[in-house]
């Protein structure tokens, strides 16, 4: 979450080259009321990939007005069966209105604490700060969540392509893999497999 703000708004130049804590304000004088609207979220998110999810994000990238203001919000959908994968978001707390169809909503505690419950248009559900969540389609039509996030940009750690599908080279080392999962080398190779195309 970030902090008060020192002025009524601060639109983001996404352009600036330096960058502190945020983004500076594109001057007032070139803000108009086009810049405090923003209708990527009238759309649908694409789930046509494999997990059956798409996501389409309002946050600083994408909504610059909500610079310096501390929220965001997402749009995400769902196919039938579609899983928004475990993940956590590093600077914010979500809350989550489900619009559409029925999804089953969890996540486990810093002291591996499993929380859930299926939810149906209109529930609503809260994800403290940090912690490791998936949303997950368990009725027979598409479903649709809108999210909130008290963060103008919350960042997502999606956990397995974090852990099995870092892309620089060297990547994660497979010994902390196997010694971290307690499992052989073949069994992190196949993972890995799957993220890194090999
Ligand atoms: C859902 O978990 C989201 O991050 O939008
Ligand atoms: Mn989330």
């Amino acid at each position: 979450p970030e902090s008060d703000t020192l002025q009524d708004f601060c639109i983001a130049d996404l352009k600036a080259t330096v960058l502190v804590n945020g983004f500076p304000c594109k001057p007032a004088t070139k803000v108009s009321s086009h810049d405090f609207f923003f209708d990527g979220l009238t759309k649908k998110g694409n789930t046509s990939k494999t997990l059956g999810v798409g996501v389409i994000a309002g946050n600083v990238l994408t909504f610059p007005a909500l610079n310096t203001l501390g929220l965001s919000m997402n749009l995400v959908d769902f196919a039938p069966g579609g899983l928004n994968q475990p993940h956590s978001h590093p600077r914010a707390t979500e809350s989550g209105v489900v619009i559409k169809g029925k999804l089953l909503v969890g996540f486990v505690t810093s002291g591996h604490v499993y929380y859930s419950k299926v939810l149906r248009k209109g529930g609503m559900f809260v994800i403290p700060q940090g912690l490791v969540h998936f949303q997950k389609n368990v009725g027979k039509g598409n479903a649709q969540l809108i999210t909130a996030f008290n963060s103008q940009l919350p960042g997502s750690v999606v956990v397995a392509p974090t852990l099995f599908g870092s892309k620089s080279k060297p990547t994660l080392p497979d010994d902390v893999l196997t010694a971290s999962f307690q499992v052989d080398q073949t069994v992190i190779d196949e993972i890995k497999s799957k993220f890194l195309g090999a």
